[in-house]
């Protein structure tokens, strides 16, 4: 078989991906084993009327940033303030510890925060944890090949409160941590309310969607989704990474991997340091900007790019069965992410296995990029919060 045809997908397995990643969503909804964490967000959908001023905190995969946020509902949103920040590459490594990189984070937030501070901080981390409550949480595994000491088990906005106070900032008050997923679910629902899933196809991949049943959003953590064939150099790279076993999915699709899986596919001498290519590469020779690769090399990017997109459609046609709406009920499914952004071909390639997959259900279903979760979604995140504590009625 040439190398090409390894990371090729038939129509049959994709349906039967999509059927695994139902049945393990029904598993996860009824308390037996499942490779998906179903994590609770406790954060309904919003209204579109929520209004407030927030400073909201991003830590994600490559980037952090902090910014101050106002709502005034609906489209009206006003983004008064905000700092970004790639995340120093140190700090993810073991030998850092928590301490050293709240404190970072923190420093971010002071930037963002006026004298008169005393916003509610909404916390968007985009890793797994396990909630309590909207606000509290811990960190249940690192995962995109994150390592820092002392942060896995502990309650994430403590030891934000905790370097807050340290630079003396008792005027922030963190009142919600949210998985970026769940950010992207409310940024899109407070403007759209058929939204319903909400995903992202970055450094990571991971998918959250509204269970009605509860009236709350579930993280489910899919990048550790692990029904699906996988080639020897799925292999190779799973067992390199730092948490082998875990995140199968994540590893086939996301762009922490994407360029790993092509430089081991590549096996080319001149590329033996592990990670020496980045998934930014792979967007670069599919769009002919990078020339140096010869066409076979570039049909084996395209290859594992179109690999990856069929994945992610193939679970979000799992969600879709999971969810059950009603057949002629739209139904939007927000995105972000570098990778649906900006990479050729990955978009286009979600959509396509969509309406393979969905049929006719396929034109009541509305994909679409959603990059203000980190803000508007967390700000909506902490009005929400904000609602339920005042035991306020909600703005209907
Ligand atoms: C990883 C994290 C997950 C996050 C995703 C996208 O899969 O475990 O929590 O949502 O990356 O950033």
């Amino acid at each position: 078989m040439c190398i090409v045809d390894k990371f090729k997908l038939s129509q049959i397995e994709l349906r039967q991906i999509a059927a695994d990643c139902c049945r393990q969503i029904e598993c996860g909804a009824n308390g037996q084993p499942s490779c998906f964490k179903m994590l609770q967000s406790y954060l309904p959908l919003p209204t579109g009327k929520e209004v407030g001023r927030y400073i909201a905190l991003d830590f994600g995969g490559t980037n952090m940033r902090a910014l101050l946020v106002e709502l005034n509902g609906g489209a009206h949103i006003s983004i008064i303030k905000s700092v970004a920040h790639k995340i120093p590459v140190q700090l993810m490594k073991s030998n850092a510890n928590a301490q050293q990189l709240f404190e970072v984070i923190a420093m971010m937030v002071a930037k963002v925060a006026t004298e008169q501070g005393g916003y509610p901080l909404a916390h968007t981390f985009s890793f797994p944890v396990s909630q309590i409550n909207a606000n509290q949480g811990v960190l249940v595994e690192w995962t995109k090949e994150f390592a820092t000491a002392g942060v896995v088990g502990q309650c994430v906005n403590t030891l934000l409160e905790q370097a807050l106070l340290l630079l003396g900032m008792d005027n922030i008050r963190p009142v919600v941590l949210l998985s970026d997923t769940v950010a992207t679910l409310l940024a899109a629902a407070y403007t759209d309310s058929n939204t319903l899933i909400g995903s992202i196809c970055g450094t990571g991949h991971n998918t959250a969607f509204y269970d009605r049943n509860h009236n709350m959003i579930i993280n489910l953590e899919s990048g550790n989704f692990n029904f699906m064939p996988s080639n020897e150099y799925d292999l190779q790279l799973d067992a390199a990474s730092s948490n082998p076993g875990r995140q199968r999915l994540e590893k086939m699709v996301a762009g922490r991997y994407l360029g790993e899986l092509f430089r081991l596919a590549l096996a080319r001498a001149d590329f033996s340091e592990p990670f020496a290519l980045d998934t930014q590469l792979l967007s670069d020779i599919i769009s002919g900007q990078d020339i140096r690769f010869s066409v076979a090399e570039r049909e084996l990017a395209v290859s594992i790019v179109q690999r990856a997109a069929s994945l992610v459609g193939a679970s979000y046609a799992g969600v879709l069965l999971y969810l059950n709406v009603d057949k002629e009920q739209l139904c939007s499914i927000a995105v972000d992410g570098s990778l649906y952004e900006k990479m050729p071909l990955y978009a286009q390639g979600i959509q396509s296995t969509l309406d393979i997959l969905c049929g006719e259900r396929a034109k009541y279903i509305r994909v679409f990029a959603e990059n203000r979760g980190s803000s508007v979604g967390a700000a909506v995140a902490a009005a929400l919060v904000e609602i339920a504590a005042q035991g306020k009625e909600r703005p209907c």
